[in-house]
Formats: structure tokens, sequence, C-alpha cells
């Protein structure tokens, strides 16, 4: 995959939440390809983010396409609701959904966005075989959800092969996002099993230069 295709998606879990207006505003200035909403409810993960209003007072701020990745139980009641606030691209996970995920996947494509399956560390990719020809995206859990700043586990790099591969041998051509400890070296290796979207919250807040540091996860 040539690099020129890589899309990165800061994430707004490590911005200011009392500035996010600006925050959105300033990674779209500074070359971000997608931005990264993770929701969390403090059920499906041990913290709490934000909701449906703050996607909708985000979508005002910027052009860019919001990635509303749901930490969430019981996706289906709320996913409808996640397109209507801006969501462009819904990604739910197979631990919250199990059985309906592909419900609620045609869920999120009749709102009218793009959908995504998304596994933990500890989920094999296998568990996607039947809901991979529905999803736009596919995204990799490569730290357990619920914190920025957490430690890549590389393990979760035969997954991004598995999915890559699964695509090309089906002619399917789903991204593969990867979320969770991404900087340049692992950004690296994650592009290198065939990951197409990198999500990254603490390598592009924590940088005095944010446009450097996006440009330094593109390799
Ligand atoms: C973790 C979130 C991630 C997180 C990534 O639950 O889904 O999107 O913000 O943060 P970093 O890049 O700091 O690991
Ligand atoms: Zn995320």
């Amino acid at each position: 995959m040539a690099m020129g295709n890589i899309k990165i998606a800061p994430s707004i879990l490590s911005a200011d939440f009392a500035k996010m207006g600006e925050e959105a505003e300033s990674l779209e200035r500074c070359g971000a390809d997608l931005i990264h909403c993770d929701v969390m409810d403090g059920v499906f993960v041990n913290n709490i983010t934000f909701g449906i209003k703050m996607v909708e007072d985000i979508r005002r701020h910027t052009a860019l396409p919001l990635d509303c990745h749901l930490m969430i139980v019981h996706p289906e009641k709320y996913v409808e609701r996640f397109v209507k606030a801006g969501a462009d691209i819904v990604t739910v996970h197979f631990e919250a959904c199990r059985e309906n995920l592909a419900g609620v996947l045609a869920q999120i494509r009749a709102a009218g966005a793009k959908c995504g399956a998304v596994v933990n560390p500890d989920t094999p990719a296998e568990a996607l075989r039947e809901v991979l020809p529905l999803c736009d995206m596919v995204l990799v859990m490569s730290v357990f959800p619920g914190f920025g700043g957490q430690k890549f586990i590389p393990e979760v790099l035969d997954k991004v092969r598995f999915l890559r591969d699964f695509a090309g041998e089906n002619g399917l051509s789903y991204d593969v996002e990867i979320d969770g400890g991404i900087a340049p070296d692992t950004a690296k290796e994650a592009v290198k099993a065939g990951a197409n979207v990198l999500v990254a919250g603490s390598a592009v807040f924590r940088s005095a230069d944010r446009a450097a540091a996006i440009a330094a996860l593109r390799g």
C-alpha cells in the first residue's frame, strides 16, 4: 500500500474538551484526514467522554469526515442519532453487538453513513468473517479501549494482516483502521501490516507542533 493512501485520524479524546470547536479547526489546519470521536459510556468501558451533542457541535467547526468510534453498550439504540448529528463513519464493537452486528451495520448504512466493525485486542479477526462484506471500515484496537496514552500491543498486527489479505482475496475494499498507541514507529509497523487509517491521540495532542506530528505519522 502506497504511503499516499494513508489517512490520519487524530482522536479528540486527548483534546481540551472545553475548547472542542477550536481543537477540531486546529486538526483540520494541521493536515488531519478524519477526526476520530471516541464515545464512551462508562459501561462498555471504564471511562465516560461525550455523546451525540458533541458530535453535532463539532460538525459546525470542520468539513473533515467525523469518524465516530462507539464504545457503548446497545449501540443499536443510538446509531441513527449519531448519523443525524453529522457522523460520516460510525464504528461499533463486535463485543457490544455480538450476533446483532450485521443488523447494526445495516442500520448505520441505512441512516446514510459509512459503517465499521471494531475488535478488541482479545477478539480474533475471524469473529468478523461474516460481516466483512458489509463493512466500509474495520477497526483493530491495538490497546484495550477506555483511555489514551497506552502502550501498543504488537500482536494485533496479525489481525491487520489477516484483514488486508481477506479483502484482497475476496474483492472487498474496506479500510483497515488501527487505534491505540500509534506513534511514528508503531504507525510504520501498522502500515506495513496493511492498515491504511491510523488513529492517534497522544502522539498528536502531546506534541507542540501538531502539523509535524501528523506528517510524521504518515511516514
Ligand atoms: C482508546 C481510544 C483511542 C485513543 C487513542 O479507547 O479508542 O482512540 O484515544 O489514544 P492514543 O493514541 O493516545 O493511544
Ligand atoms: Zn478510538
